[in-house]
């Protein structure tokens, strides 16, 4: 038999209405969409990369699993409820269940509070019953889980560094035990050096406590190891989801492979030799996303039929959102005026 899936996203979308522009009495308020029809199935336990340039919507895709933004679609959660729409005392079950971890670490953790204050209020949140000695045991015992000292229960955010501010941060997503943790881009703001340092504990978390990951990142090489399936984002849509290790073996999507172009290569001499895939022109507005395929503006292997038609995720282990998948031949890699 196989598992349920812990979320199954269809058709997610979320538009923002931005004031209409001028003050003519006609002049209508403008749509923005920043999430244009998002499907896909998170198993429990699983690690999902979602990956994009910025402003493809990847924070607003995390946003709207949690009731942070009014999106429609449907999310249907293990247990059968649909997580879109939910009122905010439904959703509040819920929200001990999916926990985020955030960019900015400094900045996601209030300052006026102690470490076992911040990493202990999901759970008197969640959980009002607890005693205060159980409450502390629980933040020691996951303050040592994810590297803390316990001993530094009582210090303050700004005497810690950024690696160990997003430590505290992971402890606060924790400590309800949740099933999910949605990570928006957690180690974009921290020292490479630190960098390793946290996915691994992610990671190392993620299958001591069989916890789902959603790991959001710019770059294509964040999430490479971390992750057991691979989204690709673009304007709000989804190009390519696959096995990580198909995904990077044998992206099908162009931009997918634009985007693995520019991911740099350990090996000096194959770095030198690599073609790097430029995409043509900018990004589009997301007021106005292109007809069809929304990668067609800037895409190497775009004909009529991608202006006209949208292409479908379809179904199957590697999903691709393209009328000519398939990698891109070096007379395709040259930019056509
Ligand atoms: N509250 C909001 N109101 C209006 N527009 C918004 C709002 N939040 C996001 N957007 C817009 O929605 C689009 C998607 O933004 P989002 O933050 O989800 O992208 P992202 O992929 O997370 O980008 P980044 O990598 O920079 O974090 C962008 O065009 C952004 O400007
Ligand atoms: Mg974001």
């Amino acid at each position: 038999m196989t598992a349920k899936p812990l979320i199954q996203a269809r058709d997610l979308r979320v538009s923002f209405q931005l004031p209409a522009q001028g003050a003519l009495p006609w002049a209508r308020p403008r749509l923005l969409h920043a999430v244009g029809g998002v499907d896909f199935t998170l198993m429990p336990g699983e690690t999902l990369g979602i990956v994009g340039e910025s402003g493809s919507g990847k924070s607003t895709l995390a946003r709207a699993l949690i009731g942070l933004v009014p999106a429609t679609g449907q999310a249907i959660w293990q247990d059968g409820t649909d997580l879109i729409g939910l009122s905010a005392r439904r959703m509040l079950k819920y929200r001990s269940q999916i926990q985020m971890v955030f960019q900015d670490p400094l900045a996601s953790l209030n300052p006026r509070m102690t470490v076992g204050q911040i990493i202990a209020e999901p759970l008197t949140t969640h959980h009002k019953g607890l005693g205060r000695d159980e409450v502390k045991v629980r933040v020691k015992d996951m303050m040592d889980r994810v590297g803390l000292l316990p001993n530094q229960i009582n210090r303050y955010p700004h005497e810690f560094s950024g690696g160990q501010c997003q430590r505290i941060g992971i402890a606060r997503a924790l400590i309800v035990q949740p099933k999910l943790v949605i990570c928006d881009e957690p180690v974009s703001a921290l020292d490479v050096s630190i960098q390793a340092q946290v996915i691994n504990l992610l990671d190392e978390l993620q299958r001591d406590l069989g916890l789902a990951l959603i790991f959001i990142a710019h770059d294509l090489s964040v999430v490479k190891h971390i992750s057991d399936r691979v989204l690709v984002m673009y304007l709000g849509r989804v190009m390519e989801l696959a096995e990580s290790q198909a995904l990077y073996a044998e992206p099908r999507h162009p931009y997918t492979q634009a985007l693995l172009s520019a991911v740099p290569i350990p090996d000096p001499q194959l770095e030198r030799d690599k073609r790097m895939i430029p995409l043509r022109g900018e990004l589009p507005s997301p007021m106005s996303p292109p007809s069809g395929c929304v990668f067609r503006t800037r895409c190497p292997r775009a004909e009529a039929l991608c202006a006209s038609e949208r292409p479908a995720l379809g179904s199957g282990a590697h999903l691709t959102a393209c009328h000519f998948p398939g990698a891109l031949r070096p007379e395709e890699l040259a930019i056509k005026a």
